[in-house]
């Protein structure tokens, strides 16, 4: 089973420095339009969250699951302070999937980032996140360039195209391997 992020440092990803290099605003704003519904597995406590909750607007809904119950409380207090709780649907995960079949169809964007290298079965992540985008919908995959090689986002990449996602760009974000996949 590969490595888990532990909850603690979830304090670490929030550090107010790591704006200067990975912007949630300008990362996120070309993807995401006022009335999305998003999916965000893996959100940690909610570092991109809180930007995905403000670009969806009042008409919109992020979708987050973490298997971390202390991710999700330290994300749920922080989305209460910005007012933003209401656009947040928080669910707990679990080993054997994200537990989103609700959703089928439904999602306009997905952002998987620094998660996928958790996972213990990642053609079934894969497959799920295309189950629940709408035909053109996109999901943006990022992984930390310390811990996932080249070829191993590789292997993620084919994983995604196997459950019918296609590369469409390969955007530069500091420190991370990355891939925007559309459902075609
Ligand atoms: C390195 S953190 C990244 C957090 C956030 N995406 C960020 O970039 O700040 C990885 C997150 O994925 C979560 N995670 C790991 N395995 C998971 C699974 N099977 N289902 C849902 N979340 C998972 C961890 O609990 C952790 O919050």
């Amino acid at each position: 089973m590969p490595h888990r992020c532990p909850w603690y440092l979830g304090y670490f990803l929030l550090n107010p420095l790591r704006k200067l290099r990975q912007h949630p605003g300008r990362m996120l704003e070309p993807h995401v339009k006022p009335g999305f519904r998003v999916l965000e597995p893996g959100p940690g406590m909610g570092y991109f969250t809180l930007e995905l909750a403000r670009l969806v607007g009042p008409t919109g809904k992020v979708h987050v699951v973490d298997i971390e119950p202390r991710m999700l409380a330290a994300l749920a207090r922080r989305a209460r302070s910005a007012g933003l709780e209401t656009r947040i649907d928080m669910r707990l995960g679990r080993e054997d999937g994200l537990g989103v079949g609700d959703l089928e169809g439904e999602i306009d964007f997905v952002l998987a980032f620094a998660m996928v290298h958790e996972l213990g079965n990642v053609a079934g992540f894969f497959s799920e996140a295309a189950a629940v985008m709408r035909s053109g919908a996109r999901l943006l995959l990022a992984e930390p360039q310390g811990h996932v090689s080249e070829a191993s986002f590789a292997l993620e990449c084919a994983a995604a195209e196997a459950a019918g996602l296609v590369v469409v760009d390969r955007p530069s974000i500091w420190q991370s391997r990355a891939a925007v996949l559309a459902k075609a």
